[in-house]
């Protein structure tokens, strides 16, 4: 495994591994590396011949006044970790590398990033799917790998990769949780033991809705009546928004029918903003055809 800091040269180091034909995969992070991250570098590292982690805390998707100071970081625990895995590069570049003049070109998917998380971080989606696209152009890789944990930001960055008919095929990995529930996140350790534990309400709500679907409820705002419910119940969290959506558009969906549906919650414990989703087969019960 070696570390690269220099876009020309991992370009330079990828080159002739592109010429033999090997495939590469890129699994983009911020580091901190957890579980759910591993997840994807092991997907990776099965499904490809050679596989890039890259590390990078992106200033481009924190507007002013977001945790981007407060963001956690631990290259060395990274490299530590990565090591256990057949990584080929880890590209950990600076930001002055990655922007070395204030950036004047941009991609943005819209209006799927200015809805949802969107309208709560105004800007942020641009500036994810502007740094994956620099990334996808450094890297080239065959195959890039997301969670389904950061539902609309897979959604994005499909829409992107369709619309611009970028060559990479993008790969969705499940979400990776504690064994109460809670999704893993690299803002977890920023948690008062207390929020930690009330947390799990979120995996809790999820399970819920998911359960009332298979039971056959076709109404969205039942289902998302009893989630709400349960998440209000709970004091230490702050519920900020809670929708069921159609998973490719994330378009509001009126009646639960024979297509998958997602359920995506975002809440406040303290100052920590978290996100979760699932997403469940539809039901026909009780539906029009
Ligand atoms: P980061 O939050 O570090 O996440 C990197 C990748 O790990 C994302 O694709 C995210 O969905 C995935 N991931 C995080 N927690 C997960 C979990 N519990 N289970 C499975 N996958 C999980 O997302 C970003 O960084 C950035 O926006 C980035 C795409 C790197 C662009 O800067």
């Amino acid at each position: 495994m070696q570390r690269i800091d220099q876009i020309a040269a991992l370009r330079a180091a990828l080159a002739p591994m592109r010429r033999a034909g090997e495939t590469i995969g890129l699994v983009p992070t911020m580091g901190y590396l957890h579980d759910g991250h591993l997840a994807l570098v092991e997907r990776a590292c099965a499904e490809c011949d050679r596989v890039v982690v890259t590390i990078f805390v992106n200033p481009t998707q924190f507007a002013p006044g977001e945790d981007l100071d407060a963001y956690p970081r631990d290259l060395a625990g990274d490299l530590e970790r990565l090591s256990a895995y057949p990584v080929d590069f880890v590209f950990a570049p600076t930001v002055s590398e990655m922007y070395p003049e204030p950036m004047q070109a941009f991609v943005a998917a819209e209006p799927l990033g200015d809805i949802l998380i969107g309208e709560q971080r105004p800007g942020h989606f641009r500036g994810v799917a502007t740094v994956v696209t620099k990334l996808f152009n450094i890297v080239q890789p065959d195959r890039a790998y997301f969670g389904e944990k950061d539902f609309q930001q897979l959604a994005v960055i499909r829409r992107m990769v369709a619309d611009l008919a970028m060559a990479v095929e993008i790969v969705a990995v499940p979400t990776v949780r504690e064994a109460d529930g809670l999704a893993l996140s690299s803002r977890n350790v920023r948690l008062s033991p207390e929020d930690r534990a009330a947390a799990a309400v979120l995996a809790r709500a999820l399970d819920e809705g998911a359960a009332m679907i298979g039971a056959g409820e076709g109404d969205p705002d039942r289902v998302l009546a009893a989630m709400r419910a349960t998440i209000e119940a709970e004091p230490r969290a702050n519920l900020r928004s809670l929708d069921l959506r159609d998973p490719a558009t994330l378009a509001p969906v009126t009646r639960i029918g024979a297509r998958p549906v997602v359920m995506l919650v975002t809440a406040n414990f303290g100052d920590v903003l978290l996100i979760d989703q699932r997403v469940v087969e539809g039901n026909d019960k009780g539906v029009t055809p």
